[in-house]
């Protein structure tokens, strides 16, 4: 059986790792120890890849995580899956794709094929991974290259590995065809288009796409309010048609590894190009912005002023059923009702823990503001747990709201 290496075990290493190893020994390279030493307990700590499954490939001999480069030279196939985030200047951070790329470098001694599934900017396989990984390498090796961008939808159930159509582009037409063997074990639909960029930038143009049209329904939720109609009830109205529109529903903003991050990776390269990216900053600008109009809008329904009332802020994960918090929109509802004199805590069992805070019991506050809704929290305790619910979900029927 073939072997191969995915750098990076989280939410999308993982994922690619659970399915992968129905048909090859799967050896999974981390940075991080912890995780590493959890994964080899057969413990998971991604929603979507249950601990049986893990522990089924592991006690089959055929995964294994590990954080020595060493473990992942004699394989095949070297999948990149690591993060990638904007720095402080909100520009794209290669950082980590550079340090995969060094891993690789260092620990291969002849061709094997390089596969980035890893979100970044078009260009980034030929112009920074290449380079990257022959610079680092002692003798010059000539390993295929290809991209194949990652469109898991973490919590999601009916579309995974298998039934998610799959973009690929390898450097060269052999890259290409080993890329498609590969994800033809376990991805039934597989979709090469003419070049590495190409399918990079499709990645960050779906994101964008998402992201655009969230901002759009925000706005139009704060429009809505302004006349004085329900915004989903017209959302629901220009639903009817069946064709030319598609629904989108307003949100404390948004959060997660993709939507926040990724078109600013397409508005990066485009600026460096000359070409504009207005709508992309607007989009981005409009969805940041919405966490303090909610703010605004409780405040306004509670005699204008927020100081000293206890506010619980019901659910901080960035979306329903997982426990994601990165860049979630509940982090910036929290820093608008603490900078309006508030005293804020949070409920989400979900998550449970985050920033040195515990999730608090489920009522007792003046003011509640749900910003992600669990299905295992129950609608009824929500509208209980305060005199005054307000709800940026749409998903608790009695509450204020958008
Ligand atoms: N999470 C999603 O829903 C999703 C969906 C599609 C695409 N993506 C993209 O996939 C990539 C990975 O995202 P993720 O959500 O899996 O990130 P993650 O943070 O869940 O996991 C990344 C893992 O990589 C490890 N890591 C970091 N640097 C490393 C290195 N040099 N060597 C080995 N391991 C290293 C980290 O310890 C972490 O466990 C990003 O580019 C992201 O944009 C994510």
């Amino acid at each position: 059986m073939s072997k191969i290496a995915i750098i990076g075990q989280g939410y999308v290493g993982l994922t690619i790792s659970a399915f992968a190893a129905e048909h090859f020994d799967v050896v999974g390279f981390d940075s991080n120890q912890k995780v590493v030493d959890q994964l080899n307990l057969g413990i998971s700590h991604i929603e979507g890849v249950e601990s049986t499954v893990l522990t089924k490939w592991i006690n089959a001999g055929r995964y294994t995580a590990t954080t020595l480069g060493s473990d992942i030279r004699d394989c095949e196939i070297v999948v990149i899956a690591v993060p990638t985030p904007l720095n402080t200047e909100r520009k794209p951070d290669l950082r980590f794709i550079d340090a995969a790329c060094k891993t690789i470098a260092q620990n291969f001694s002849s061709p094997v094929l390089v596969i980035n599934e890893s979100t970044s900017f078009p260009g980034t396989l030929r112009t920074f991974i290449k380079p990257t990984i022959e610079k680092n390498s002692a003798v010059q090796i000539e390993h295929l290259y290809s991209i194949s961008p990652e469109r898991v939808d973490p919590g999601r159930t009916d579309f995974n590995q298998k039934n998610t159509p799959r973009l690929y582009s390898g450097l060269t037409p052999e890259a290409s065809a080993v890329t498609k063997d590969f994800y033809s074990k376990f991805c039934d639909n597989l979709i090469e288009v003419s070049s590495p960029e190409v399918a990079e930038a499709a990645k960050l143009f779906e994101n964008t796409f998402r992201q655009v049209n969230i901002a759009l329904v925000n706005e139009f939720a704060q429009i809505s309010h302004a006349l004085g109609i329900s915004v989903y009830e017209t959302l629901d109205a220009a639903n009817t048609k069946p064709y030319g529109f598609m629904k989108f529903t307003p949100s404390a903003g948004v959060g997660g590894h993709c939507i926040p991050v990724d078109p600013t990776y397409l508005a990066a390269v485009a600026e460096e190009h000359g070409a504009p990216a207005t709508f992309i900053r607007l989009a981005n600008e409009v969805n940041l912005e919405m966490s303090e109009y909610i703010v605004r809008r409780v405040a306004a329904d509670n005699g204008g002023n927020l100081q000293g009332k206890s506010v619980l802020v019901v659910g901080v994960a960035y979306k329903p059923n997982i426990a994601d918090v990165r860049e979630t929109a509940a982090e910036l509802v929290i820093q608008h009702l603490r900078s309006q004199g508030a005293v804020v805590s949070w409920h989400d069992d979900v998550v449970s823990t985050w920033k040195g805070e515990s999730s608090a019991s489920l009522g007792g506050a003046d003011i509640a503001v749900v910003v992600t809704k669990h299905d295992s929290v129950d609608e009824k305790k929500i509208l209980a747990s305060a005199p005054y619910v307000f709800d940026t979900t749409g998903n608790v029927k009695g509450a204020k709201g958008l």
